[in-house]
């Protein structure tokens, strides 16, 4: 089954110096900063820093996010997936070797052994279909223990067509507003018109109810979601 419309070589992430990507992914994304202090607050308020968690993340990247969840809980044990070995690169430096596994792959094609306390994922679900969402929630459902939770962030849509367009037309303006020079914009805007496969909020949630999850959104904000996922006990899955 091909759930995602872009395969690693088509992100183009191999021509870049990973320090480059770094400033250039924080700069695209619309509230990228704030995202990722909303995650380390919550993640600071839900979970105990002495405590040695097994936590997995799907589309790494450099590590931009596993580095800041790792400054909260030093003690976790990591398994850091990609299918960018360009990207695993960039996370190695951040992150180093100490509890932390590198997985290259596609998640959506990885048999996954272990269960985990946490799973993470922020920026790296949205070039799956809808159908490969659907699988992959269910998978991340899977792979969680009693009361695990999924902490996912991510470029969305909205169900409404007016919210839709607006949200869309902030977000280009946005990349027009942060691109250092033409050859960036034309990029990103590639990246963003073509190779993004973007679902509503609304239905992702409900796709994640579906599944079992109780879900909170801790950030909406255009097109940009930060959703907390909790693994219900007594959903019977
Ligand atoms: C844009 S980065 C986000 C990194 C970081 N979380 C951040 O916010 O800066 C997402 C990563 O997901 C990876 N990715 C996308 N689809 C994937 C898949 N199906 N399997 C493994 N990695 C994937 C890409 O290679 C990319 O490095």
């Amino acid at each position: 089954m091909t759930t995602t419309n872009v395969k690693a070589p088509e992100l183009n992430y191999d021509h870049y110096s990973t320090d480059k990507y770094d400033q250039d992914i924080i700069n695209s994304i619309p509230f990228h900063k704030e995202l990722h202090e909303t995650l380390l607050a919550f993640i600071e308020h839900k979970f105990d820093a002495s405590k040695t968690y097994s936590i997995l993340e799907l589309g790494t990247g450099t590590g931009i996010t596993s580095r800041i969840v790792k400054e909260a809980l030093p003690k976790a044990e990591f398994d850091l997936v990609d299918f960018s070995r360009k990207m695993l690169s960039g996370a190695r430096k951040k992150m180093g070797t100490n509890n932390v596994q590198y997985i290259f792959g596609d998640y959506s094609k990885l048999t996954f052994t272990k269960k985990y306390d946490l799973i993470v994922s922020v920026i790296g679900i949205h070039h799956q279909n809808r159908k490969g969402k659907k699988a992959l929630f269910r998978k991340i459902y899977s792979l969680l223990k009693p009361n695990g939770m999924f902490v996912f962030g991510d470029l969305v849509t909205h169900k409404n067509p007016q919210k839709a367009a607006l949200n869309q037309a902030l977000h280009f303006h946005h990349l027009v507003e942060k691109a250092t020079d033409r050859k960036t914009l034309e990029e990103w805007a590639y990246h963003h018109y073509v190779l993004n496969d973007l679902a509503s909020i609304e239905e992702q949630i409900e796709w994640m109810r579906r599944v079992g999850f109780h879900v909170k959104t801790l950030l909406l904000k255009v097109n940009t979601a930060l959703l907390v996922c909790k693994k219900t006990s007594k959903s019977g899955h």
